[in-house]
């Protein structure tokens, strides 16, 4: 009879500590996934809002902020109107609007044509990826960038370049260099890369849009003198700006850039030291190479130090954000589904695609690049990073990225140069059926939520 009752007091007893186990264990798992969504929410807010003290630049060298807002409100020249911002690639987050603005804006009644709208959006935080800073008096004082200007895009849901945020897509009409060009100082570009300001705005403006050069500062090579592509020269004196790539799908890739510079850290304090000049530290002795890199080596690029650094405490967040972003799969009806699954067929195996590309990856698990010769085009830009080789692009999302072509430099137009190009590379004999199912199959992949048009 004890005997029962201890058995089962020890039953009772086993049972409450195995509970508490259990929900000590679900609290544990709970605790660490909020900080985690933390973690990408905080990084989510840096992508989209923060300069790291980049406003010091931009207007407080460049004077971009007087450009922006014109004689008329205290700064030079015309001023910018939200038409002319929408020409040159800015987008408006339709979320940062007043839900009577957003009316006036669907009825027509806001005067696009007045640079005074485009200090009221910049007010409430609505232009993607550009802060700006204000005087008591209401005037500019300063302007800022942040990485959602060339990584992220909005819906067109309200009118065209007004709409829903959309983080990590390739800002594929953000004419950068027209933007920079406007600056009333290009100074800092000019001592850098030892050229007068006509020369400075001819390299700008030769970039076009969704494209930007971010090894200028580096090596002040402006253009390739000669673009080859399967032995045959198809341009000279092309500009060396590169497209836009996705900041989404990256998680698992490990070289990222177009010629593999480093990791999404890695690049990320690059950027936001070197491209965007926020204040921080930044360490790649690879930049010490003054043959390679001559403006980088002797401005100590590779060595920056800042007595105060907005950057580095970010980078954790910034990048667990950036791996939060999946490659949006593509609307149903945007391509054929049986002709994409013969193309999957072709692309494991007679065109051979996934020796490289392999999925779900899209690039190599691994050490991820490779030389100019084994993908038939000329060694430019790969000759200007640190492994002269090209990184196997990840190919998620393709179809969100469709303009201004592909490869690094957009000189293939189509998805179908691309196959062509390879066709004619590895003398793969693919029909022109062939062709197209490759395509399909090209234009469907994607992993993450459907893009938006369903
Ligand atoms: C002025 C436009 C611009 C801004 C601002 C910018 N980037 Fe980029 N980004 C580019 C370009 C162009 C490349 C390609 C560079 C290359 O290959 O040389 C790139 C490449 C990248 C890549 C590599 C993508 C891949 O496919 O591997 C990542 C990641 C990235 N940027 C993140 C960021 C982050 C984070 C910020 C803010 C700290 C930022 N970028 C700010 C233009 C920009
Ligand atoms: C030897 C490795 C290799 C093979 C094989 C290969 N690719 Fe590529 N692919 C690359 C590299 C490297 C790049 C980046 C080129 C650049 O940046 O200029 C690339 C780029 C691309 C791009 C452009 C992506 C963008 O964002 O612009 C597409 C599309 C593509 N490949 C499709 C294919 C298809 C289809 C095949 C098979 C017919 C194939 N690749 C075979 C290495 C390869």
């Amino acid at each position: 009879m004890l005997k029962q009752e201890r058995f089962s007091k020890l039953l009772i007893y086993s049972g409450a500590g195995l509970l508490a186990l259990v929900l000590l264990a679900v609290a544990a798992i709970q605790a660490g996934a909020s900080q985690t969504a933390r973690l990408v929410a905080e990084g989510k807010q840096i992508f989209r809002f923060d300069t790291f003290g980049d406003e010091d630049f931009w207007g407080g060298q460049l004077r971009l902020h007087e450009a922006i807002e014109g004689e008329e409100f205290g700064g030079v020249g015309p001023g910018v109107s939200p038409a002319t911002a929408l020409e040159v690639g800015l987008k408006v987050d339709v979320g940062a609007l007043p839900e009577s603005l957003r009316r006036q804006l669907r009825r027509g009644q806001v005067d696009l044509d007045d640079p005074a709208v485009t200090l009221a959006l910049l007010k409430l935080n609505a232009v993607v990826g550009v802060q700006g800073f204000f005087n008591s008096d209401g005037s500019l004082s300063s302007v800022g960038i942040t990485c959602a200007l060339c990584h992220s895009t909005v819906n067109d849901s309200l009118a065209p370049g007004i709409g829903r945020r959309l983080d990590g897509w390739a800002n594929r009409d953000l004419n950068v260099g027209a933007i920079v060009a406007l600056s009333p100082d290009l100074s800092p570009f000019e001592t850098l890369l030892g050229v007068d300001r006509a020369t400075v705005v001819t390299v700008l403006n030769s970039w076009g849009p969704g494209k930007f050069d971010a090894e200028l500062v580096l090596d002040g090579k402006a253009f390739n003198p000669q673009q080859v592509t399967d032995g045959v020269v198809t341009g000279t004196n092309v500009s060396g700006a590169t497209l836009i790539p996705p900041a989404f799908g990256l998680a698992g890739v490990n070289l990222h850039t177009w010629t593999g510079w480093g990791s999404v850290p890695y690049w990320n304090a690059f950027v936001a030291n070197i491209e965007m000049h926020g204040k921080g530290n930044f360490y790649d002795p690879r930049l010490d190479n003054a043959d390679q890199f001559p403006i980088a080596a002797a401005n100590g690029f590779g060595h920056i130090e800042s007595p105060v650094d907005l950057i580095t405490p970010k980078l954790p967040a910034l990048h667990a954000y950036q791996l939060s972003l999946l490659a949006p799969r593509p609307p149903k009806r945007s391509f054929d589904p049986e002709a994409a699954s013969r193309g999957q067929a072709l692309f494991e195996d007679k065109a051979d695609c996934a020796s490289c590309h392999i999925p779900p990856l899209f690039t190599e698990p691994g050490w991820n690049l490779h030389t100019p010769e084994e993908i038939g085009i000329d060694s430019f830009q790969a000759d200007r990073s640190p492994d002269l080789m090209y990184r196997t692009a990840p190919l998620k999302g393709l179809w969100t990225h469709t303009k201004g072509g592909f490869y690094h430099d957009g000189r293939f137009a189509t998805l179908r140069d691309v196959v062509n190009h390879y066709d004619t590379h590895f003398g793969l004999g693919l029909t022109d059926a062939e062709k197209s199912d490759l395509v399909e199959y090209l234009k469907s992949l994607g992993d993450g939520p459907r893009g938006d048009d369903d």
